[in-house]
């Protein structure tokens, strides 16, 4: 079954085609540096940029695959959750093809998308405990199958990629800053003092990084010359030199340990309450993370758990994952109408598919 999947929930507009399983072609076009002018997404000029883009990345992707459009049999969309004017350009542009080719229809969730992109290149082993780690959200699932996710655990306020972006604004990264300060952060040991592990001290499966910004924000008030004077660029943060570099190193040590070992505490309670799982999957852009990637390892190991860890290129937005979880619902029956409603970041994504009766879980 020959799958395409698009992805334009918040600012990458991306394109792909899964076949049974298998990746044959993908397109993706960033925004980042539009909407870096502004230090965040500005959502409007994001949806003007997918319905500029999308057409073209389409059309290229068939050219470059061979693909002629009457022989997809699925069309793949993220629905949400995400930027609604965004969200809208991706599933209208699918329902257009769905209507002009027959294909079938099936809206996919953009969560759930990313914990499943590792089957890409290599089996997932469910029952598994997912942690999803991006800009926009950090939620711990129960995952049965590629249809059934329980949501143990949220963030009340700030994402871990958001706190990753925001602590890097404070400290005049680029934008966004994550990758950043995993770099800066290799070159220091943490200082496991410097700033607190939020919200551990109670029995929930939930997160809270807002106050970890604020402790950052405060040590950077008590020492403004470690901080870049405005918005620096990536060469700017590359001939940091001396002292001062061997300080910031440390700052961003310290930060990336705090939300790394927050995590580890919160996966470490999940996996005891859940009981018996065969793997821990973690995905996301916070995934690409160095210090998260090497202390879920180790919290697998113990615990005796596959790793299920995308390749960093799948770990950020990409339109693969939503063709590959949208090709494991397909090839299941799972499709929607063309009502499929596309789901603003907020709202519970619906589980609305048709699904064939008697038929197996995808
Ligand atoms: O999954 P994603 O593309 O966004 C959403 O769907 O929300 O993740 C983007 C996030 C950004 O916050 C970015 O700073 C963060 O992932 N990120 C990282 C790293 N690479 C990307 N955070 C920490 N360390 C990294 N290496
Ligand atoms: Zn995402």
């Amino acid at each position: 079954m020959l799958t395409l999947g698009i992805e334009t929930s918040c600012d990458e507009t991306a394109v792909a085609l899964v076949e049974d399983g298998r990746l044959r072609g993908e397109k993706l076009a960033t925004q980042v540096d539009m909407h870096a002018l502004f230090g965040g997404v500005v959502p409007e000029i994001a949806s003007r940029e997918h319905l500029r883009v999308l057409p073209r990345l389409y059309r290229e992707l068939m050219a470059e695959t061979g693909v002629d459009r009457a022989d997809v049999d699925a069309v793949a969309v993220a629905r949400g959750p995400g930027l609604l004017g965004s969200l809208l350009v991706g599933v209208s542009f699918a329902k257009g093809l769905c209507l002009a080719t027959g294909a079938s229809l099936v809206g996919v969730n953009h969560l759930w998308a990313h914990l499943l992109a590792p089957g890409l290149s290599g089996e997932l082993h469910f029952p598994a405990l997912g942690l999803l780690v991006s800009g926009g959200h950090t939620h711990i699932y129960l995952i049965s199958s590629p249809s059934e996710f329980e949501l143990l655990g949220r963030t009340l306020d700030d994402a871990a990629g958001e706190a990753f972006d925001k602590v890097a604004k404070i400290l005049n990264f680029p934008y966004p800053g994550g990758r950043f300060i995993d770099d800066l952060g290799r070159e220091a040991e943490p200082d496991t003092t410097l700033f607190p592990r939020p919200y551990i001290d109670n029995p929930t499966l939930d997160f809270s990084f807002s106050g970890l910004k604020t402790a950052v924000a405060n040590h950077v008030a008590a020492h403004p010359d470690l901080v870049f004077d405005t918005m620096a660029d990536a060469d700017a943060v590359a001939a940091l030199e001396g002292r001062r570099r061997a300080a910031l190193s440390t700052v961003c040590a310290s930060f990336n340990w705090s939300v790394a070992d927050t995590l580890r505490i919160k996966v470490e309670r999940a996996l005891k309450r859940v009981g018996k799982v065969k793997s821990l999957i973690v995905a996301g852009g916070v995934a690409a993370n160095s210090m998260v990637r090497e202390t879920m390892r180790t919290v697998a190991g113990e615990n005796g758990l596959v790793l299920t860890l995308p390749d960093l290129a799948l770990c950020t937005d990409n339109g693969a994952m939503i063709a590959y979880a949208g090709w494991r619902l397909a090839s299941a029956g799972f499709s929607h109408g063309l009502d499929l409603e596309a789901i603003p970041r907020g709202r519970v994504v619906p589980l609305d598919w048709a699904v064939p009766a008697g038929e197996g879980k995808p």
